[in-house]
């Protein structure tokens, strides 16, 4: 199996935890892109989607489920989306494909969290992969000072703007040994519009595939 076998077996065991009749938060990435595929197949059993990016609309879209405006909507049961690290506890570090803005507050309106990922993503210490910070254009290089007093290298996305308009600081070299402060500290920088760390809110469900199968990890 390789990789996107892999992803394609996480996002098609997400389907069970995909309620009839109601919507569902979609988020953005290679993983989920096998989820919208998925769901397409069985469109006329949910009420449409709540999307995390303009990429995961256009797909949602393209596959006849009818997307919804999050502010019209109040119950979510569930967001499904990848990550680009996730711990045993369900911390992740997401935002790899920039959408994490709109990743997070999907997230925060829903009920749970269904991560589908495959298994290069489980680690034990999160922070090899890239942090991303969403950060408004004004305050970029004031927001990369910053995080370099939190020991962090602030790397600008080149050539990236976000669907919100705003650029992203990828920030290498940390180890990130207490998720929960350092998303805290990190969110309170002003300009830092959305911390990639996923940990005060971390998934609810782990949907992770490997070679010898689906392994499923609740917190
Ligand atoms: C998008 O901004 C990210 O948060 C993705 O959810 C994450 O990077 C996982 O993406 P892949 O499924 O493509 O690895």
């Amino acid at each position: 199996m390789n990789q996107d076998d892999l992803k394609r077996a996480a996002a098609h065991a997400a389907l069970d935890y995909v309620p009839d009749d109601s919507l569902v938060g979609v988020g953005t990435g290679s993983t989920v892109n096998f989820f919208i595929e998925a769901l397409g197949t069985r469109k006329h059993r949910i009420a449409g989607a709540v999307s995390s990016s303009e990429a995961s609309t256009a797909r949602l879209k393209a596959v006849g489920i009818p997307v919804f405006d999050l502010n019209g909507v109040n119950e979510l049961p569930v967001y499904i989306d990848g990550a680009d690290e996730i711990t045993q506890g369900l911390a992740m570090i997401k935002g790899g494909g920039g959408a994490l803005t709109r990743e997070k507050i999907v997230a925060a309106v829903a009920d749970k969290f269904v991560c589908i990922a495959d298994e290069k993503k489980r680690v034990s210490l999160l922070g090899k992969f890239p942090l991303p910070l969403e950060v408004i254009p004004m305050a970029r290089s004031y927001v990369a000072r910053e995080v370099v007093r939190l020991s962090g290298q602030p790397v600008l996305r080149e050539g990236f703007t976000t669907d919100n308009g705003n650029l992203i600081l990828d920030i290498h070299n940390l180890q990130i040994l207490d998720p929960i402060e350092l998303e805290t500290r990190l969110s309170a920088i002003t300009g830092v519009v959305m911390c990639g760390l996923f940990a005060r809110r971390p998934a609810d469900i782990l949907i992770l595939a490997t070679a010898n199968g689906v392994e499923i990890t609740r917190r």
